[in-house]
């Protein structure tokens, strides 16, 4: 089993003498202005949760953007500064994108072209030029920055997600010194022909390929891509060994899902504090009810929120016992509030939500109670211990870590997971209830179902699932990545 000190040892010796980098957009900790001075606070979202204890075990650099008000304030004349702030580890390098640039490469092509486009939840891409010129500009930002740090020298280069494309192709064309380069893709990949309606597919496909490894969760998602660039590229593929040759190079391409760290989080849900946080939220004056559910996403419309309120409406309508008797909480973090789309799923929710407790409301119960923002994490610990069913209804989610968190923090085993079929964690968490969440007939009953299950039948299912995310916890994935990576080298 890999642990934070193991992958350390394992950089050190299979990346010796190489400089260690991880390039993604988001930045792992984000300076803010705030009414009591300056903060730092950490972002929504896997990916910087899931690589910050990496770099903390290995020292390396992290090359990011830069992207809080109070960011510029806190880098020294190198655009650098030490994180974490309380107890310093390693180097965080900012990358420095106007409004234009910002709006053009991350509002706009990011996730108006890439995301939706890899999540095809019938939501059409916008694919408009100005935002691909964009796009090109801001990758070849990330690049000079590499090139910059890397300084000619032997370099490991891990580059994260669909905001950089394309920079590896930009680092790989211009580097001086050794680079072995590898790319993790954190959303899934779609089939070729749907990747293949972006206009830009080719040179997208052609800057990835520049790596020397490609990771994505799936293996369906590792195979969508190479059948993208044998028909986009003609690339040759070997479907068998997982490789693709192409441009007089080899690429190899490889499934790896990420996940949680399992213990820190178990070990956190049994501190003494959770249980008093139960013991309020049990309380009269806040869920009085038998029945509590749980919801945990970023404010997008890849998570099916509305279709889960809408199965929620099915379920108290057809089961009307449950209603007065079941309080389902969602707490939704706002996301790239810019982006039309977004902007519209908040107004939706809000109103969605309205008229569904309007709907029900009885006396002081009302169904859904709906936290605009994150929650506060003793809080989050509580809830997942206390919830009878956690719901994670993705329309598309390449992996999803809300269903892992809550298995690791249901220490005692007595909550139901619901997932979506079209989670990637689903194929890892085969004794979670699985609903098609576009299915409002079969996701109202699955509620139902997983309310009435019986507490044998949920804590045989729970351990389960627990055992499989104990085993598959993010230092193996870490771990298994960079193993993969160092043969390269
Ligand atoms: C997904 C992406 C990440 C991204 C995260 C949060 O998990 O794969 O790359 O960081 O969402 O989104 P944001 O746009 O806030 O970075």
């Amino acid at each position: 089993m890999y642990s934070p000190e193991s992958i350390q040892k394992l950089v050190k010796s299979k990346l010796r003498g190489y400089k260690f980098f991880i390039v993604s957009n988001r930045e792992p900790y984000i300076h803010m202005h705030t009414p009591e001075g300056i903060k730092c606070k950490t972002p929504t979202g896997g990916l910087t949760a899931a690589l910050d204890p990496l770099m903390q075990a290995c020292k390396g650099t992290w090359i990011a953007g830069g992207s809080g008000d109070a960011d510029r304030e806190n880098v020294d004349e190198h655009d650098k500064t030490l994180v974490p702030p309380d107890d310093p580890k390693y180097v965080l390098r900012r990358v420095w994108m106007s409004k234009d640039e910002v709006d053009k490469y991350y509002f706009g092509f990011s996730n108006q072209v890439l995301w939706p486009l890899c999540h095809n939840v019938f939501h059409k891409p916008t694919f408009d030029k100005s935002f691909w010129d964009g796009y090109k500009h801001s990758n070849k930002l990330f690049a000079r920055a590499v090139l910059d740090e890397v300084k000619g020298e032997k370099a490991f280069v891990w580059f994260h997600d669909y905001h950089l494309a394309l920079t590896p192709r930009m680092v790989r064309s211009k580097a001086k010194g050794q680079i072995v380069s590898a790319h993790f893709w954190h959303i899934p990949w779609p089939s070729w022909d749907v990747f293949m309606t972006c206009p830009w597919a080719k040179e997208i496909l052609e800057g990835l390929l520049a790596n020397d490894l490609i990771g994505f969760h799936l293996k369906r998602y590792c195979i969508n891509f190479m059948a993208s660039v044998e028909r986009a590229l003609g690339a040759s593929v070997d479907y068998k060994s997982f490789a693709i040759q192409y441009g007089g190079r080899t690429i190899l391409v490889r499934p790896f899902p990420i996940s949680i760290d399992f213990d820190a989080i178990e070990k956190s849900a049994k501190k003494p504090i959770i249980k008093r946080k139960i013991k309020e939220i049990r309380s009269p004056h806040y869920i009085p009810y038998e029945f509590i559910g749980v919801g945990v996403d970023r404010l997008d419309y890849t998570k099916g929120i509305i279709e889960r309120f809408h199965a929620i409406d099915r379920f108290l309508e057809k089961y009307p016992k449950y209603q007065n008797n079941f309080v389902y909480i969602e707490a939704g973090a706002p996301s790239r509030r810019k982006v039309p789309a977004y902007m519209k799923l908040g107004e939706d929710i809000t109103k969605l939500v309205e008229g569904i407790n309007w709907k029900y409301q009885r006396g002081y119960w009302k169904p859904i109670i709906y936290i605009e923002g994150k929650l506060e994490y003793n809080k989050l610990l509580a809830l997942y211990r206390t919830a009878d069913v956690c719901i994670v209804s993705p329309l598309q989610d390449g992996m999803n870590l809300v269903a892992k968190e809550f298995v690791a923090a249901n220490v005692d085993r007595n909550g139901v997971l619901i997932l979506s079929q079209f989670a990637g964690a689903t194929e890892e968490l085969k004794d979670a209830v699985v609903v098609n969440p576009y299915d409002v007939e079969g996701f109202a009953d699955a509620i139902k179902n997983a309310l009435e299950m019986r507490g044998e039948e949920k804590r045989k299912r729970m351990e389960r699932l627990r055992g499989v995310v104990r085993e598959n916890n993010v230092y193996k994935w870490l771990g298994d990545f960079v193993s993969e990576a160092a043969k390269l080298i």
